[in-house]
């Protein structure tokens, strides 16, 4: 297959982000024209851009699911961005808190009784499945109902000016749910599950079991027996406990947004999280070399010179972001 045919399909199939670093210069220009003067009220108009990013009918290659004007403002929001100053948004479990999900130190991290780092640990799993699945039960049940706040809310305004990305800590999806679109969970996420054996699990021992790669969406809490229908281990939570590693946190590209931000006067917030399990420390002494950058919690603390901003995310949020946007 030649090289455009190539980049065809790579256009129609995968997102602005993941191609750029294959097109060439040419291309990028051609595509930025066209998207840029894309018109949504003539969708009939034909642009270079359609085969590329949309249309079908002329281009025997593409076997499409995107309309023309879909593919095209994709590419546009896309090069509208690429001019925008970046926000990392670093959270934890204080910035849930205001929709009623409790952080796991300010009630003494206990449950039922349990340390929770003993119910939410690797070798707790092997020890007593049952009573870890309960855990989680419980968290899925509780997490169901909860809504995002204003707090949320204001993050994800934050779109409209600036390229933002989230990383949090926390499993529940209420940064999406407010409408954030780039959101990496360091530790899982709660409305996912996964086989016991899981190739994304890796334990401090390097054990060789873990080689599954299945996955599905968590509709209803896992029970003890529900089996994996590839290799036949017992299915958990999609979440990272104590004693596994991280998987999802790419340092490179972590290196990658912090000159980002640095170079082109973003910022850097962090907020709800005590700062007390790796990566957190090391997230926020490495962005301390960015200008603008903020700690926001209900007690925060003076770590380099970060500003610190006190109070209930759900209040100081709005207030920050308002601020931002001015
Ligand atoms: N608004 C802002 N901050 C708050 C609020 C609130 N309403 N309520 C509590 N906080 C702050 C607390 O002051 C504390 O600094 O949120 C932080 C919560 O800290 P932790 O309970 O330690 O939560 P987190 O930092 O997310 O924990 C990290 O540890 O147990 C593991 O895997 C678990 O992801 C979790 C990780």
């Amino acid at each position: 297959m030649d090289t455009t045919i190539q980049l065809v399909k790579m256009a129609t199939e995968r997102s602005p982000e993941e191609i750029v670093p294959f097109l060439p210069d040419v291309f990028q220009k051609r595509i930025r024209q066209d998207a840029m003067d894309a018109d949504p009220a003539n969708p009939k108009r034909v642009f270079h851009m359609g085969s590329w990013a949309g249309t079908t009918d002329e281009d025997p290659f593409v076997k499409e699911t995107r309309t023309f004007n879909e593919g095209a403002l994709i590419w546009k929001s896309f090069f509208e961005r690429e001019n925008m100053k970046t926000v990392i948004v670093f959270s934890g479990a204080g910035l849930s808190a205001d929709s009623g999900i409790p952080t796991f130190r300010d009630s003494g991290g206990l449950w039922e009784n349990h340390n929770v780092e003993d119910v939410a640990e690797h070798e707790a799993w092997f020890r007593d499945k049952e009573l870890v699945l309960r855990f989680y039960e419980q968290r899925f049940n509780g997490y169901k109902d909860c809504k995002p706040h204003l707090g949320h809310e204001a993050l994800a305004r934050l779109e409209q000016k600036f390229k933002v990305v989230h990383i949090t800590q926390n499993i529940d999806d209420l940064l999406e749910q407010a409408g954030c679109s780039d959101v990496r969970h360091l530790h899982g996420r709660i409305r996912s599950k996964k086989c016991e054996w899981h190739k994304d699990i890796t334990t401090l021992d390097g054990d060789r079991k873990f080689v599954c790669d299945f996955k599905a969406e968590m509709i209803e809490p896992v029970k003890l027996g529900e089996l994996c229908p590839k290799c036949g281990g017992q299915m958990r939570p999609d979440v990272v406990w104590f004693n596994e590693a991280v998987g999802n946190l790419n340092y490179d590209e972590m290196k990658d947004w912090c000159k980002e931000v640095k170079y082109n006067d973003g910022i850097f917030i962090c907020a709800g999280t005590s700062v007390q399990v790796y990566p957190a420390g090391y997230m926020v002494s490495f962005f301390s070399q960015v200008k603008n950058k903020f700690i926001v919690d209900r007690k925060p603390q003076k770590i380099a010179d970060y500003e610190l901003i006190e109070g209930n995310a759900s209040e100081t949020l709005p207030v920050l972001v308002d601020r931002l946007m001015s």
